[in-house]
C-alpha cells in the first residue's frame, strides 16, 4: 500500500478523516497525515495498523478502474450538460481524476470549456476503432473530449453498421485512460444511438430532472432503456439516482419533486438538489469554469454536495 493510494482511498472516501483514522488506527503523533501532505512512505510499523482499519472501510474494494456514468436524459435543456460540467470540476478540485466526453453534436460542453475539435473528436473514434478519443485538458485534473456537429453524421452513418451502439465501449477500450477516476458522458436529448452508446459505455446512468410536469412526464422511458440493455446485453448498468436540477422554491417544483420520489422509490433520489442561479448562464455565457468564474457560488457548494453524496 503505497502513501499514493491511501491518498486516493481518502479522496474516494471524503467522509473519512484523516486525523479520525490516524487515531483509530493507533498512530503515533501526525504520522499519517504528514506523510500524506509531503508524499512520503509510512513505516511498516504504521502500515500494519493502518491497513485493516482501511480494509474495514473497503480499501480492498477500492476501484482500480475509471467508474464511467451517463447524464442522461430524452428531454432537452434539464441540466445535463451543465451537471457534466460542474460535477467534473467539483470531483476534479477533490482531486480525483475526471474525464468528461461530450456525446452531442451540439458540443455544449466542448463550448463552455472552450474546447476546440481542431485536435480531433468524440466521432473519429466511433467511426475507426484505431483513433483513440482525443483527450484535451483542461486543469489538472479535468480532462475533455470535445464533439461537434460531425458527430450528427456518425448517427446517419452508423445507421446499419455492426455493433453500432457499442462504439463508444470499443472507443475507450482503445484509449489510454489508465489514472482516470470517473468519466461522466454528457448525453443529447434524445434516447438514439448517440445515448445508447453511452448507456452501453457506462457502468451507470446519472439522470438530471427539472422537477416541472413536461420534464416528469416520460421520465419512465429512461428506466425502461436501461433495463433493456441489461436485459440483452447482461451488462447490468445501474441507475446511479435522479438529480433535481434548477429547482425553484415554489409549490409546483416541491409537488413534482414529491412525485417523482414517490414514482421511483426503487431508485436513488439524490439529497441534493441544483437550485436555479443566475451564475450558472453568466459563466457559460463567458466560456469560464464555474469555479474559476465564482469560487464559492452556491451552485458550485451544491454540485461539491452532490459529488460527495455520490461518492458515499
Ligand atoms: N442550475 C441552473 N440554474 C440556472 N440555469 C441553469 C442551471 N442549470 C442549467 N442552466 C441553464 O439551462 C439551460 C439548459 O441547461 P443544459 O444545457 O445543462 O441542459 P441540457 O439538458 O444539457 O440541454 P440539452 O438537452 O439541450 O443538451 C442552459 O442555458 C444552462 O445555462
Ligand atoms: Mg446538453
Amino acid at each position: 500500500m503505497t502513501i499514493e493510494q491511501i491518498a486516493k482511498f481518502f479522496k474516494l472516501k471524503p467522509s473519512l478523516t484523516v486525523a479520525g483514522i490516524q487515531k483509530e488506527a493507533g498512530i503515533k503523533g501526525n504520522a499519517l497525515s504528514t506523510a500524506l501532505q509531503n508524499k512520503e512512505e509510512l513505516s511498516k510499523m504504521n502500515l500494519d495498523k493502518l491497513l485493516p482499519i482501511l480494509i474495514g472501510y473497503g480499501y480492498n474494494a477500492m476501484p482500480q478502474k475509471a467508474k464511467i456514468i451517463a447524464i442522461v436524459n430524452n428531454k432537452g435543456g434539464v441540466g445535463k450538460t451543465t451537471t457534466t460540467a460542474i460535477l467534473g470540476e467539483a470531483m476534479a478540485r477533490k482531486g480525483l481524476k475526471v474525464l468528461m466526453i461530450d456525446m452531442d453534436s451540439q458540443g455544449n460542453l466542448s463550448q463552455i470549456f472552450s474546447i476546440s475539435t481542431e485536435n480531433g473528436q468524440v466521432a473519429d473514434s466511433m467511426l475507426d476503432n484505431k483513433v483513440p478519443l482525443p483527450i484535451q485538458q483542461i486543469n489538472e485534473n479535468l480532462f475533455v473530449v470535445p464533439s461537434d456537429l460531425e458527430l450528427q453524421k456518425v448517427e446517419s452513418v452508423l445507421l446499419t453498421a455492426p455493433s453500432n451502439q457499442l462504439r463508444l465501449k470499443a472507443a475507450l477500450s482503445t484509449t489510454a485512460t489508465v489514472g482516470f477516476d470517473f468519466i461522466l458522458i454528457d448525453c443529447p436529448p434524445s434516447l438514439g444511438l448517440l445515448t445508447m452508446n453511452a448507456i452501453n459505455a457506462s457502468n451507470s446512468c446519472l439522470i438530471t430532472v427539472q422537477p416541472e410536469s413536461s420534464a416528469v412526464v416520460g421520465l419512465n422511458s429512461i428506466f425502461d432503456v436501461i433495463e433493456d440493455v441489461n436485459v440483452y446485453s447482461g451488462a447490468g448498468i445501474k441507475v446511479e439516482g435522479i438529480v433535481f436540477t434548477m429547482v425553484k422554491n415554489n409549490s409546483v417544483h416541491t409537488a413534482f419533486k414529491e412525485l417523482v420520489r414517490e414514482t421511483y422509490q426503487n431508485f436513488k433520489v439524490f439529497n441534493t438538489e441544483i437550485k436555479e442561479s443566475v451564475d450558472v448562464s453568466k459563466a457559460q455565457a463567458i466560456r469560464r469554469e464555474m469555479f474559476v468564474y465564482k469560487s464559492n457560488s452556491t451552485v458550485g457548494k451544491a454540485y461539491e454536495e452532490l459529488a460527495t453524496e455520490l461518492l458515499s
